[in-house]
């Protein structure tokens, strides 16, 4: 049993508290008159045919002396809502009854995003769209400097400052069709359609997308993301690089990550974000394979309620992370949204990428570190005093794999 204290701005995300043994749930709740209004609910979802949680089904509003209690199964999917009172706070005592494990479905794992190679294109791109400032070539080898020392970097006024209000202007005017992205269990957030795209944003797209941008990247990041970007740290290696390739070859289609084997791939740099866990030289090793860069990408609108959460089958992975952030004018950290790495089985926070207009923080992250955005709670809906025509904000994620 534990005693749990909600207040303001408190909430427990979409979980089944499915743990070895586990069979009933309970809940004695020590709240003061209470409504829905105040938030706070125990919310039960459905789920569907790969028992992942769909929707709320229903919503149980604590009382005092009140005792709820589930049976914890494979599909006792719950919350607790965001508490949305000021002043009283959601007291109360819960816990489980053991007893022998049932047995589970098996683990279902989610159709893998497809990553897609450069877009053959011009390096005009670049200098149509970014502060020429990060084209010089003195400055690219300070940022790579200080990328491989920290492996992050922040790049404050990325965008030419025209074409980053063009963005901007392009998403407040709305023409954008969203679509809601769960599981609720894994995530919620709204996710651009790329077919609907006005222009702008579709070319802003591209850019991401762009050889030009996989070759300044290299030079960003000491990553080899094009084969024209050079490779310092492996000129022996060539042999080894064209034999090793057929194993890892297949790595497109191994969507499953529990099962997958432990030889890796993607870093050629030793500077990725990573815990203090050994670090295996053969697994070095392994990485240094021949495969063509890819990435994947995504434009999102954030805002209250949204969040990704880390779960058991979370993939880790080598990656260089990408985000440009646009409309977060009075944003504070306080509101959630923010990016958070973490060391697999560990509670340390290696790194918080917090958003900032026209800001392009890149991130390199081993296979230890896994990386979740943080919920938006209701303070964020303080942004509407200040910019009453603010709506949370919006993010290009793009991530990179040599
Ligand atoms: C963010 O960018 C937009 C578009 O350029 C601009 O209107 C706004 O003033 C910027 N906000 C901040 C805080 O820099
Ligand atoms: C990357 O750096 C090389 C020099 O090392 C330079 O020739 C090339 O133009 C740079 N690429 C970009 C996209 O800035
Ligand atoms: C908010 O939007 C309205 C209508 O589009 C506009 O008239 C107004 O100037 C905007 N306010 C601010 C603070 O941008």
């Amino acid at each position: 049993m534990s005693c749990a204290k909600y207040e303001f701005s408190d909430a427990l995300l979409c979980h089944d508290d499915e743990l070895e043994g586990r069979r009933i749930a309970f809940i004695l709740y020590l709240v003061p008159p209470w409504d829905a209004s105040l938030g706070g609910t125990l919310d039960l979802f459905s789920v569907d045919e790969h028992f992942q949680p769909k929707q709320i089904v229903k919503s149980l509003i604590p009382s005092w002396n009140t005792l709820v209690f589930f049976e914890v199964s494979p599909v006792s999917f719950h919350q607790v809502s965001e508490v949305l009172s000021e002043e009283k706070s959601r007291l109360s005592i819960s816990g489980w009854f053991h007893g022998p494990s049932l047995t589970r479905p098996p683990t279902y794992f989610e159709p893998l995003i497809a990553r897609s190679p450069h877009i053959p294109q011009d390096h005009e791109i670049l200098y149509d769209w970014i502060n020429p400032t990060y084209l010089d070539m003195e400055y690219q080898a300070q940022i790579q400097e200080e990328f491989e020392e920290s492996s992050e970097i922040l790049l404050k006024e990325f965008l030419q400052p025209e074409k980053f209000a063009e963005v901007c202007e392009a998403l407040e005017r709305g023409h954008v069709e969203w679509s809601s992205r769960g599981p609720p269990n894994k995530r919620f957030y709204e996710k651009a359609e790329q077919s609907q795209l006005p222009d702008i944003l579709r070319d802003c797209m591209a850019l991401f997308h762009s050889e030009a941008m996989f070759l300044l990247l290299s030079n960003f990041t000491g990553l080899k993301l094009h084969f024209l970007a050079p490779s310092e740290d492996e000129p022996e290696d060539k042999k080894e690089r064209d034999g090793a390739s057929a194993a890892e070859n297949t790595e497109e289609g191994t969507s499953h990550s529990s099962s997958e084997p432990e030889n890796s791939r993607g870093a050629t740099s030793d500077s990725s974000l990573q815990s203090d866990g050994p670090t295996d030289p053969e697994e070095d090793e392994a990485k240094k394979e021949s495969s063509v860069p890819t990435c994947q990408g995504e434009l999102r609108h954030w805002k209250t309620g949204h969040y990704t959460l880390i779960h058991d089958n979370s993939k880790t992975e080598f990656a260089l992370d990408l985000l440009l952030y646009c409309g977060c004018e009075g944003w504070k950290p306080e509101y959630g949204g923010f990016t958070s790495y973490i060391a697999k089985g560990e509670d340390e926070e290696l790194l918080t990428v917090n958003p900032e207009n026209n800001s392009l923080a890149l991130v390199y992250r081993d296979r230890e570190t896994l990386k979740f955005v943080k919920h938006i709670n209701h303070r964020s809906l303080e942004q509407k005093k200040s910019f009453p025509n603010r709506t949370g904000f919006w993010d290009f994620s793009f991530v990179y794999y040599e």
